[in-house]
């Protein structure tokens, strides 16, 4: 079931988005999250070190796995996605460092989503979604049925962070992923897109027949999917 929330702009999504984690965490103090990097989940993530920084939120039990991370740069190059997850959460919060995990081509991707399965299954996956329909870094094309693995980046996705390089050829053209099926495991999943240029993706992967060639149209198979949107990525709905 998929329910749809259209908020007037980035920073009451953020807050929404923020307190339907809050209340998982609450709930259940043990949550296994699924995170998300890209610009749109920084806004959820100020949201939950604000309220741990007002002593309203411990998340000392609280267990990550990263949806993705690029191939072919250290884990400590200024746009890997540790340094990201670093900056703008792990270094504000509580959660212990061995409860963080990020997919690694150090260890298989079966590896991975075994290791998600044994610690009890995600409660709750974040997702952004790119320009061309990708959730993580599942790529058009990508299986319905694929787990966590190495995949090429499409040539739109290499265009669209080529702004956070230096120079072009030092662009990731890899990346480790959770498959489709790993985040359609999921218990619960909050995909959160903001701006205009998300719309075509957002009725795309929304409402259209589900598609390989849209990845998060997959997100339509799913018993509890909660799109959060901003009016102008929204825009493209009818
Ligand atoms: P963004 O990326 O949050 O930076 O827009 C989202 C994505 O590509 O999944």
């Amino acid at each position: 079931m998929i329910k749809y929330t259209v908020f007037p702009d980035y920073f009451s999504l953020s807050k929404a988005a923020a307190e339907r984690i809050i209340r998982q965490i609450k709930h259940n103090p043990l949550t296994l999250l699924g995170l998300a990097t890209g610009s749109t989940p920084i806004g959820l993530y100020a949201r939950l070190i604000d309220q741990h920084r007002r002593g309203k939120l411990s998340l000392s039990r609280v267990t990550t796995f990263n949806l993705d991370e690029y191939v072919g740069i250290p884990k400590d190059h200024p746009q890997s996605y540790h340094v990201f997850m670093q900056k703008h959460l792990f270094d504000h919060v509580d959660i212990p460092p061995a409860r963080r995990h990020f997919p690694d081509t150090d260890k298989s991707g079966t590896q991975y989503d075994l290791q998600i399965m044994r610690s009890g299954g995600l409660d709750v996956q974040i997702l952004g979604i790119g320009a061309n329909g990708h959730i993580g870094f599942n790529e058009p094309g990508a299986a319905f049925d694929s787990k966590t693995r190495v995949v090429e980046l499409a040539e739109s996705t290499i265009r669209d962070n080529a702004r956070f390089f230096d120079h072009s050829d030092e662009v990731p053209r890899q990346a480790i992923t959770m498959g489709i099926a790993t985040i359609l495991q999921a218990r619960h999943i909050i995909l959160m897109a903001n701006g205009a240029n998300k719309a075509a993706a957002v009725a795309a992967a929304f409402q259209e027949r589900p598609s390989v060639n849209v990845p998060a149209s997959c997100l339509q198979t799913h018993h509890s999917v909660h799109v959060l949107l901003d009016t102008a990525a929204a825009g493209d709905l009818s």
